[in-house]
């Protein structure tokens, strides 16, 4: 996409995890410009629509389902308009744009995704945490716990924890009884750090920083059930900040890189 107006396709933005000025330039650009938005109402405030030109078309999606939705977008375009579907946090996590994508193709109709900030890096700005922490963890999983969407062969909680990286779940809150048993079934002790994000830089934000053995307790006091975030693991910390350990290689004094003396490194 160039800066200048918008074409007549379909813009499939992530409108980042809900503060309204945490989308992307890009993404509000699109959102200020688009013949017709189609959002996400359980999930995506109305204030981010909020700046849609006075004669766009704004619709809610959260009562709609997949062909209808995909109606609107399709019908939209093929009338010289430019659409904008709006997604929560980034559209490639848990945002169901797969079957979107599918259908529009099959209609003959571009599209293009602009990206957003997943709820994940808003959960952790939240709570102050490195996700990646050196010495410790390197690697983040992102997953769910399975529901009515199953988790496929391989990817169940007890064989992806065996990794014992940082894990955050999405879409888990009414779940947590599940991460809790599977986490310790595959042997992460029972004071494994939790922090619980609900409803990240939202003005109604709360967060809970527990651990696995008081997480279903925890959440409970809360009366978080649902829009929440659970990340898991010993980056999650807060002993951390009072330790001068787990330094990156990065700002090392003795590690040179490509940007300090000259040496070709990776980092
Ligand atoms: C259908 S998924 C969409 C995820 C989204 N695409 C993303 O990148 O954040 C919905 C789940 O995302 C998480 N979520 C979305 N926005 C959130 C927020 N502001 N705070 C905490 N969790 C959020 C919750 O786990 C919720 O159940």
């Amino acid at each position: 996409m160039n800066s200048g107006e918008l074409t007549a396709k379909v813009y499939i933005v992530g409108a980042g995890p809900g503060a309204p000025d945490l989308i992307t330039v890009r993404g509000q650009r699109i959102l200020q410009q688009a013949d017709v938005l189609l959002y996400t109402d359980s999930l995506v405030p109305s204030e981010l629509v909020a700046c849609a030109k006075p004669t766009a078309t704004v619709y809610k999606t959260a009562g709609m389902a997949l062909d209808e939705m995909v109606g609107i977008m399709v019908e939209g375009v093929q009338s010289g308009h430019s659409v904008a579907r709006v997604h929560t946090g980034d559209p490639s996590i848990f945002g169901a744009i797969l079957e979107q994508m599918v259908l529009l193709r099959k209609a003959g109709v571009a599209y293009e995704v602009v990206p957003g900030v997943s709820s994940v890096f808003a959960a952790a700005a939240a709570v102050g945490a490195e996700l990646t922490v050196p010495d410790l963890t390197q690697t983040v999983i992102l997953t769910r716990v399975g529901g009515r969407t199953p988790m496929p062969d391989g990817e169940s909680l007890r064989e992806l924890a065996t990794h014992r990286c940082t894990m955050a779940f999405y879409l888990s809150a009414t779940l947590a009884k599940t991460v809790v048993q599977e986490l310790t079934a595959a042997g992460w002790p029972p004071e494994t750090p939790v922090a619980v994000v609900q409803k990240a830089t939202w003005p109604e934000q709360k967060i809970i920083r527990t651990n696995l053995s008081r997480l279903v307790r925890a959440m409970g006091d809360a009366h978080i059930s649902n829009h929440a975030i659970l990340l898991v693991g010993f980056a999650l910390d807060e002993a951390l900040l009072e330790q001068d350990q787990h330094r990156s290689k990065l700002y090392d004094e003795t590690f040179t890189h490509r940007y300090r003396k000259g040496v070709i490194g990776n980092d």
